[in-house]
């Protein structure tokens, strides 16, 4: 089901329900995936039969109990783990592997501990040819790092950051490239709860200038709400679908008293009776 609210007002200002303007960039048909449990020589599904067509522009959140795939998602599109079974496509190509069009930010940051700040934001750089001069990467740098406030820190080690800002860095390195596609992986799970809404509102407000398609993983309902332009719920693992949910709140949603809507209580209410089902289901794992 759709619960619908309001006028539809997606990142772009397109509809993203009707228009046959809309350009599929990430198309998962019928996706498997599983890894080997070598240890227990078995194998494990953890998603199964995933369809799902994301479009250009469009913010879609992924929400669902721990272990039931989201990260595993976002690696297939990411091209760090190969479908077993169905087929993933960015911009009508099988992923084969990682791209310069496809930016991440990881659920344990994975920065170098070796590097300072500025030059874990850099490294995307010395990997891609994104035909810059060393003053344009330098400028883009600077202008990331200061997004997510870490102007002044640009030569600590990760070590002696907090997991708020360690999180930042990861941030800031994934948007530096300005990627058409942003894969985030509970980006701002770390982060403060003060400094989690502006982040939220600094984000909104990013991508719908530079109109990047962003599949973003939460464990917030409330942050799926406020971001999304869907809300993709999955069942425990094996993670299915098991509903999608389109929010047609107005935008920017920032600028409003988004949870005084009745909208808004109305589509949260849906939200978490899916997810209560799910955390009350039990898990029953078919592998
Ligand atoms: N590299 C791996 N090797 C073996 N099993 C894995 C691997 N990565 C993930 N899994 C398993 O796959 C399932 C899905 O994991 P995944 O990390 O995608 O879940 P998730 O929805 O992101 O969970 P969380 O909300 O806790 O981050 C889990 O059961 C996990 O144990
Ligand atoms: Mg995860």
């Amino acid at each position: 089901m759709g619960v619908s609210a309001g006028g539809i007002a997606p990142l772009q200002g397109v509809d993203a329900g009707q228009s046959p303007a809309r350009e599929p960039v990430i198309v998962s048909k019928n996706l498997t995936i599983g890894y080997k449990l070598h240890r227990e020589r078995k194998l494990l599904t953890a998603l199964k039969d995933i369809n799902l067509t994301i479009y250009k522009g469009e913010f879609v959140c992924l929400l669902g109990p721990s272990g039931c795939g989201k990260t595993t998602f976002i690696n297939a599109i990411s091209g760090l783990v190969p479908p077993w079974e169905g087929s993933i496509e960015v911009d009508g190509r099988p992923v084969t592997g990682p791209g310069p069009d496809r930016g991440m930010v990881f659920q344990d940051y994975a920065l170098m501990p070796w590097r300072t700040v500025e030059s874990n934001v850099r490294m995307p750089f010395e990997f891609q040819d994104l035909k810059l001069s060393k003053a344009q990467i330098d400028e883009r740098v600077a202008r990331y790092l200061e997004l997510v406030e870490l102007t002044g820190f640009e030569k600590s080690f990760p070590y002696e950051l907090s997991g708020g800002m360690k999180q930042r860095v990861g941030i800031a390195r994934a948007l530096a490239t300005e990627p058409k596609i942003l894969l985030a992986d509970e980006p701002f799970a770390a982060i403060d709860a003060m400094t989690r809404e502006a982040m939220q509102s600094e984000l909104e407000r990013f991508v719908t200038k530079t109109r990047q398609t962003v599949v973003f993983i939460t464990h917030s309902i409330d942050e799926a709400i406020t971001l999304g332009d869907r809300i993709v719920v999955i069942s425990r693992r094996p993670g299915r679908i098991k509903e999608v949910i389109d929010v047609n709140l107005p935008r920017p949603r920032f600028d409003q008293e988004l949870k005084s809507l009745p909208e808004y209580a109305e589509i949260r209410e849906h939200i978490w009776r899916l997810v209560k089902d799910e955390a009350l289901s039990g898990a029953h794992g078919d592998d």
